[in-house]
């Protein structure tokens, strides 16, 4: 597994430890094995190796053997989504070679040329996402034909990133400032989901070989949110539709590059504007596939047990 250290690695590395150990070892891929997290995953039972999706014979040594791969790049870490596509194609080209390799799980986004007629072309983080699947599917059909795409929805835990973060202005008041309407309802998910659809992707194996599953918990519009979280925890909060100037300025206030400014103000247009990539054609929907006992953590639940003094 790579990208095991943060929110859907991690929730896969537990899921598979706790409840599957039984069919499987979990090597886990990370930049810095001694860091707490790595620590963390090694005590549960991940046998934890140093790789770098941005030097191939690390990764080509971390990946060496791997029978079932979950792949997933981090486009904030290069905030270049060419960067991002290259990473997830040094990966691929190392598996390709894996004389053992019997099915990818690709955490993957839409393809944002497709989505609104090519609308919105710099949703940097689709982009990157979407870019290597277009490379993978080129340069590594047998691979690409052992893939499972997953797609997840928009986290809950985004409210912590500046681009999705609640603002105090200057009177005090906590005002969410997003470019699109209050009531947009947007696919939601929680990241801590993952575990248990990724470990019912692997154990259907070829069966969901060349599918695509995604993972949303709701359809929540930010007023929703918002009335949500201020009666849980007891706050004032508004929302204020801003333009699109507006909201790429107060991203380039706080340090973002114009280019990076305009990446998010797409990602958050698309939203606004209703993107679905979780439902319809052939999606599987996660719930479909899970115990149907299981309960997929909503926005209210989300918001009761996280601490969020650092925004209040
Ligand atoms: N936020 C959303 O709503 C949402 C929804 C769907 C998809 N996504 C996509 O999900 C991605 C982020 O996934 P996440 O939330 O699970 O990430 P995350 O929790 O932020 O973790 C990032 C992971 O990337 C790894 N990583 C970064 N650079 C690396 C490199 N050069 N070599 C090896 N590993 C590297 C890190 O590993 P180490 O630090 O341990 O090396 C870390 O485990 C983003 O690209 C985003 O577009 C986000």
């Amino acid at each position: 597994m790579t990208s095991t250290q943060k929110l859907l690695g991690s929730s896969i590395v537990r899921y598979i430890l706790t409840h599957s150990s039984n069919l499987y070892t979990v090597r886990a891929v990370t930049r810095n094995p001694e860091s707490s997290k790595a620590r963390a995953l090694a005590a549960l039972g991940a046998e934890v190796v140093q790789g770098d999706f941005d030097d191939e014979d690390s990764i080509r040594q971390a990946l060496a053997g791997v029978q079932i791969l979950f792949h997933n790049t981090d486009f904030w870490t290069t905030m270049s989504d060419d960067a991002e596509a290259a990473q997830s194609l040094t990966v691929a080209k190392v598996t390709a070679a894996e004389p053992n390799l019997e099915h990818v799980v690709l955490s993957t986004l839409s393809d944002p040329t497709t989505l609104f007629q090519g609308k919105y072309m710099h949703n940097l983080p689709y982009n990157g996402k979407f870019k290597a699947e277009r490379m993978i599917k080129k340069e590594y059909p047998e691979l690409w034909a052992k893939t499972t795409r997953l797609l997840v929805a928009l986290y809950h835990s985004n409210w912590f990133l500046p681009p999705f973060s609640p603002v105090k202005t200057d009177s005090g008041q906590l005002e969410l400032q997003n470019p699109y309407s209050p009531s947009s309802r947007i696919p939601s998910a929680s990241p801590d989901d993952t575990g248990v659809v990724v470990d019912a992707i692997i154990r259907g194996g070829q069966k969901y070989h060349g599918r695509t599953v995604s993972i949303w918990s709701e359809w929540i519009s930010d007023e929703e949110k918002l009335k949500v979280w201020g009666h849980v925890l007891g706050v004032k909060a508004a929302f204020k539709q801003v333009t699109p100037i507006e909201y790429q300025q107060r991203l380039e206030s706080i340090g973002f590059p114009p280019y990076l400014a305009q990446g998010c103000l797409e990602l958050l247009s698309m939203l606004g504007e209703g993107v679905n990539y979780v439902t319809g054609g052939e999606i599987i929907d996660a719930r479909t596939i899970v115990d149907p006992s299981y309960h997929f953590k909503t926005w209210e639940e989300y918001v009761k047990e996280v601490n969020w003094t650092s925004i209040l």
